[in-house]
């Protein structure tokens, strides 16, 4: 009798037993403890711990002893930092007493789960990632930080670099400062802006770990970011189809359910030859949305690389500014994570399509087209399409089903727009070196963007004019390109919708 009765009370008991025990662990985590080093903090302010938690979506398993780590704690960007700081931590690694000791988690700040940071003097130095570049003659790694000037002056720059299995680090000095950002466009007190540090290093080894220090080479590292790892270099092979792939900001579409016209444009992006695209998700997405988008960052589709991202707020002010100016550290780290497995990557937005036009079917056909023609250059930082307009006013062709937001609208207004304005290029992976939503900033051993002809490719841009004129005159155009694939587009989009249980009433 009694036995039933706690029987019938097992679940709820668990519950609040679980509850407890969450409970304990965060109150174990936010407490500081003293080890005789520095304070054992938590990297996560308590808002962001929850935070972290509802991304991932279930709480913490609690089957087994391990599961008690505080493993929801550590930066999401990369969450094998910590084991990799704790597994050294008692190694004593330096390069001689008192220079250079190997980084210690608990000394690292992370205001929230996408940077870590670092002050020096006036400055704050927002880590977001560190990179391998082979292409320089002297192999680099780059750093990509924000910082809070577009101008300097710097502090004296070093990264200590960890090679696995090493227990004495190298010291760079830094090599150039590459600002991704020009003072032009704006700034404002406060703000922080995307910036490539880069140092040469003295041999070809990849490095594993790096922290960037100011002022002593020597100095304790506060920060400390896991090196992407290249894939091993290949023999170059000229018969290989261009790898194409493209970067995306930061989604946000708050209030309004993207999935139709997310799988009509990642379906089409597939049937142009685009092997990956990497976008970043703020949380700012209908769940509808995301489910659909979890189809294509599944494991045996991987089409879409969706990343956390969190804004950094060094100021409450200027927030939409600073978010704008954030987006180029996002195509720069896209880029950067794109150096090896692809030939040409290009920063879009997900109402834009650079469609090959006449007989070119595929982004890869288009680019051999464009080097053998390209005469006076052997290599090209950038290939770069005019834009032109498909706005929703002009007339939508209802004999297309109505998930085909791009199929349906295939009349766009007559002109492109100049060849200054609003392009999108495929930039080289080869060559280019500091990007921008709309160009290249900086390339290496190249010549510069090629204007293409708008016989042969464009940039198709789903959204309203700048100039409401234009609407109207002169004329507007029909322009069914992109009806070369409907029958493929329509037949692939429509077994994802089938995949996704979408009711299939058309
Ligand atoms: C930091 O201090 C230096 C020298 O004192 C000054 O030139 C610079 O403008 C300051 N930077 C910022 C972002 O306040
Ligand atoms: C190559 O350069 C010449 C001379 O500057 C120019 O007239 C020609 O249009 C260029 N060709 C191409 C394909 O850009
Ligand atoms: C998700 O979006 C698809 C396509 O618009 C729609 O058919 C489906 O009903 C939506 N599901 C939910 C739960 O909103």
């Amino acid at each position: 009798m009694v036995y039933n009765q706690l029987r019938s009370f097992r679940a709820p008991l668990i519950c609040v037993l679980v509850i407890l025990v969450l409970f304990l662990i965060f109150w174990l985590v936010e407490l500081p403890q003293n080890n005789g080093g520095p304070p054992r903090i938590s990297p996560l302010s308590p808002p962001l711990h929850q935070k972290a938690i509802v991304h991932h979506g279930t709480l913490p398993k609690l089957d087994s002893e391990q599961d008690l780590s505080p493993k929801p704690v550590s930066s999401q960007e990369d969450p094998d930092l910590e084991s990799l700081l704790r597994g050294n931590e008692d190694e004593g690694w330096a390069q001689g007493p008192k220079c250079a000791p190997y980084p210690r988690f608990d000394d690292l700040k992370f205001p929230n789960p996408s940077f870590q940071l670092t002050r020096h003097g006036n400055l704050s130095y927002y880590l977001y990632g560190a990179y391998y570049d082979r292409r320089p003659r002297t192999p680099e790694v780059m750093v990509l930080v924000m910082v809070t000037t577009s101008e300097g002056p710097y502090p004296k720059t070093h990264l200590q670099v960890w090679f696995d299995g090493d227990t004495v680090p190298e010291t760079l000095s830094l090599h150039e400062t590459k600002v991704a950002w020009y003072t032009d466009w704006g700034t404002k007190p406060g703000l922080v802006y995307p910036t490539l540090l880069t140092f040469q290093l003295k041999s070809p080894r990849i490095p594993q770990l790096v922290s960037l220090v100011f002022g002593h080479p020597c100095a304790v590292p506060q920060n400390a970011l896991k090196v992407v790892q290249p894939p091993a270099e290949e023999p170059p092979n000229p018969n290989r189809p261009l790898r194409t792939a493209i970067c995306v900001k930061y989604l946000r579409f708050p209030d309004v359910d993207m999935s139709e016209r997310l799988v009509e444009w990642l379906e089409l992006m597939r049937l142009l030859g685009v092997g990956r695209v990497m976008a970043y998700d703020i949380g700012e997405l209908m769940p509808n949305t995301s489910r659909t988008l979890a189809h294509y960052s599944r494991s045996g589709d991987g089409l879409l690389d969706l990343r956390k991202f969190e804004f950094i707020q060094e100021t409450k002010d200027h927030q939409r500014f600073q978010q704008i100016i954030s987006e180029v550290l996002l195509y720069n780290d896209c880029f950067y994570r794109s150096l090896y497995d692809f030939d040409f990557v290009a920063m879009m937005d997900v109402d834009e399509v650079i469609m090959p036009l006449g007989k070119y079917l595929s982004w890869s056909d288009l680019l051999r087209e464009l080097q053998i023609r390209d005469v006076n250059c052997t290599a090209r930082s950038s290939y770069c399409f005019r834009n032109v307009y498909f706005p929703k006013e002009l007339p939508e062709d209802s004999s297309i089903p109505s998930p085909f937001y791009m199929l349906r609208h295939v009349v766009r207004v007559a002109e492109h727009l100049n060849p200054a304005m609003a392009i999108k290029c495929l930039h080289s992976t080869g060559h280019a070196s500091v990007l921008h939503n709309h160009f290249a900033l900086k390339w290496m051993d190249a010549c510069g963007p090629h204007d293409v002809s708008p016989d042969l490719g464009q940039l198709q841009h789903y959204r309203h004019v700048d100039d409401v004129k234009t609407l109207d005159e002169p004329t507007p155009k029909r322009d069914d390109n992109i009806r070369r694939f409907q029958q493929q587009l329509i037949h692939n989009s429509m077994a994802v919708h089938r995949q996704l249980g979408w009711g299939a009433a058309y």
